[in-house]
């Protein structure tokens, strides 16, 4: 009954859903692009060449979280993104969306360039325009040199803004011709959240969630600390980049968040509202800021003088900065009241939400529990079963209390055992049905820019390494020359992409 009533509302809040209707890339609005993704620690490897530094990510590797594997050696683009950039043009990709790593483009973290970095990143980005492919970059993913993590702390010290607008400026003279989308931070509510408060990210801060065995930290504050200090980071590197750069480089300069799609766990009032609170807390907690200047009032009011307060200047500055927001769109999750929490004597900002997530069984978007693909190989239809409405949830919501922002999905797909086979059925299954129901929204009014698959290529992943993979294309680790080889969701994707009718 709950999964019912829950499709329902998902259902009326957003338009018609496209499950088994026929589409092509023709029915998306001019302009629209499709491409696949990647990050700089998770594809390029040769982290120990050509003077890059450690960045934060590295260390995470090495702290064991992702087993034996670390991105030492990853796909090897570093080498290899000129054959990577030939693929990628062969599927009929209209856009490549990787970042840059600022320890390898800026060793110091702040101070001289590399002239090797440079030299790399002009290579793809050339590479890719001479193919008629867009770069659309990222400045920041999960990746902050180690150095200025040492120095003062990184995402929690008010120093890094002065250094993160540095480096973007960086990236904004020397590839700024040809590079006409940025995005400072990946995943900025999931950094917040993974980094600062339950350990699962670098820097792996936590101290009231045990369940990751760390103790860095002081998660009751942090989290809020880390948030505000992105956003002025994000928004002093926007500035930067309309008052020095817009006018003449024409590009944009967005945000991306993870794309929780909230729906409520039972129909009870409660729980509706919890919902809301839920939303308000991890994409308001971002979104709200950059949309109006200030943090959700219910955020302020439970979370008190641990969430910073904006000043007038710092307020001005973060509204408005944003010309996308790029959302990461992956699972539903249901949303219970859980008002106990908010009576502990000690919280943190996961309590401050006073919600609990819950995951239906058998009714979950696979890749929201990244371990499964670990548990073995695809078997039935019924272990991936699809969302669409819960996209389409997520962009009304957006649409509706954010002012209709311009939004690029950013990342979409689906985990699988790295090994199991190329014939990814439920990844044709998946792409199929969300880049089908984007055309309800686009009816439906919300502004859709484009859509990137996760990932490109099978990447280091960042907690299973490389036991699952996310990629059209499969990566061969076993093999000297990293072979890559299509998967079935690759043909799938490229057909698309070339004119043809979504069925296959
Ligand atoms: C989130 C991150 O942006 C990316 O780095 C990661 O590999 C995928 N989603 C899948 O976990």
């Amino acid at each position: 009954h709950v999964f019912l009533l829950v499709v329902m509302v998902g259902m009326t809040a957003a338009a018609e859903v496209r499950g088994d209707e026929e589409y092509s890339k023709k029915d998306f609005p001019t302009g629209f692009v499709f491409g696949a993704g990647t990050s700089a620690y998770q594809v390029e490897g040769a982290a120990n060449q050509d003077g890059r530094s450690p960045s934060i990510f590295d260390t995470f590797a090495y702290s064991g979280a992702t087993g034996e594997a670390t991105g030492d050696v990853a796909c090897d683009q570093y080498h290899k993104y000129k054959e990577d950039v030939l693929l990628m043009a062969d599927t009929g990709l209209e856009a490549y969306r990787f970042s840059i790593s600022w320890s390898r483009l800026i060793p110091g973290g702040r101070g001289s360039v590399n002239p090797k970095g440079l030299q790399y990143y002009n290579h793809l980005i050339d590479e890719l325009t001479a193919k008629g492919i867009q770069p659309h970059v990222t400045l920041h993913h999960f990746d902050l040199p180690q150095l200025l993590e040492d120095e003062y702390g990184g995402w929690i010290s008010r120093k890094v803004v002065k250094d993160f607008a540095a480096f973007a400026d960086v990236c904004f003279r020397m590839f700024g011709d040809r590079v006409k989308h940025w995005t400072t931070f990946n995943e900025a509510n999931i950094f917040s959240l993974g980094a600062y408060d339950i350990g699962i990210l670098p820097p792996q801060h936590c101290s009231l969630h045990l369940i990751f065995n760390c103790s860095k930290g002081n998660s009751s504050t942090e989290p809020y600390t880390a948030t505000h200090i992105m956003l002025l980071a994000h928004a002093e590197a926007a500035r930067l980049y309309k008052a020095k750069y817009q006018k003449t480089q024409k590009g944009q300069i967005g945000i991306n968040l993870f794309g929780f799609s909230f729906a409520p766990f039972t129909s009870s009032s409660e729980d509706a509202a919890a919902t809301q609170r839920a939303n308000d807390f991890y994409l308001g907690w971002y979104l709200s800021p950059l949309t109006f200047g200030d943090y959700p009032a219910i955020m302020k009011k439970n979370a008190g003088s641990r969430i910073p307060t904006f000043s007038a200047r710092e307020s001005k500055l973060v509204k408005g900065s944003a010309d996308f927001i790029g959302l990461n769109f992956y699972a539903v999750l249901y949303i219970k009241d859980s008002p106990g929490s908010l009576e502990m004597e000690v919280r943190d900002y996961m309590m401050d939400s006073a919600v609990e997530m819950k995951i239906m069984p058998g009714n979950m978007s696979a890749s929201v529990d990244w371990s499964r693909g670990v548990r073995g190989a695809f078997s039935s239809e019924d272990e991936y079963p699809l969302v669409p409405w819960a996209l389409q949830l997520l962009l009304e919501y957006v649409k509706q209390d954010y002012g209709n922002p311009p939004i690029y999905i950013h990342e979409n797909g689906l985990s699988s055992p790295r090994n199991a086979t190329l014939e990814d059925w439920p990844r044709v299954q998946l792409l199929q049905s969300y880049i089908g129901s984007l055309l309800g929204s686009i009816r439906n009014g919300s502004d859709m820019r484009g859509y990137f698959v996760w990932s490109f290529l099978d990447v280091f992943e960042i907690l299973s390494g490389f036991k699952t993979g996310f990629g059209l294309y499969y990566v061969d680790l076993d093999d000297p020359e990293l072979t890559r080889y299509p998967k079935r969701s690759a043909h799938w994707y490229s057909q698309f992409l070339k004119g043809g009718e979504s069925g296959m």
